[in-house]
């Protein structure tokens, strides 16, 4: 399985998404694409609450990037709407993404082409009506299994 769409009729089935990201794909890359307001920091939002993390998930909208060292390991949340050169992720530490056990979120990834690590998932975001619409690509053999498992049960997320 390669792709997977869905509806998202509110705030909270975004955040639904995220958690049932988060159980599905433990470390690696996710690309979140979408306009301003497509819903990407509270995607992010609810895959951090499955995490185990309690705090305010806010975009870093001018730090670039926020680290969240969660009990099942490091998540890496980044904003990159105001990079100004892909380069500038050299000095932002951009070589602790790739590493083993590490998540990293992204959003705005285009901002960051060519120096990003390859992405195992994106996630695109678009509005449809009042609500949205979630349309995930898988691009390697960890991405697919992750889609799988969401496409087995993203709308049972018990623990949320
Ligand atoms: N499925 C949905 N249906 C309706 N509203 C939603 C949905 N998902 C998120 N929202 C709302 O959309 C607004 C913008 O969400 P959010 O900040 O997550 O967007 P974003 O993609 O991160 O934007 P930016 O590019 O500015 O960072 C929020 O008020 C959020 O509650
Ligand atoms: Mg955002």
């Amino acid at each position: 399985m390669t792709e997977w769409s869905g509806e998202l009729e509110d705030a909270d089935a975004t955040a639904t998404l995220g958690a049932t990201i988060a159980r599905a794909l433990s470390a690696g890359v996710v690309a979140l694409h979408g306009d301003l307001g497509a819903g990407k920091t509270t995607l992010v939002r609810g895959l951090l609450r499955a995490r185990g993390v309690s705090g305010a998930v806010r975009s870093p909208t001018y730090t670039l990037v926020e680290p969240y060292n969660t009990p099942a390991g490091m998540v890496y949340h980044l904003d990159l709407y105001r990079l100004g050169d892909p380069e500038e992720l050299y000095f932002l530490g951009v070589e602790e993404l790739s590493e083993p056990g590490v998540l990293a979120l992204i959003e705005w990834p285009e901002r960051g082409c060519g120096v990003l690590p390859a992405v195992d998932l994106s996630v695109h975001l678009s509005h449809q009506g009042d609500g949205r619409r979630a349309w995930v690509q898988a691009h390697s053999e960890p991405g697919r299994g992750a889609l799988e498992a969401l496409d087995a049960g993203w709308r049972f997320a018990p623990d949320i």
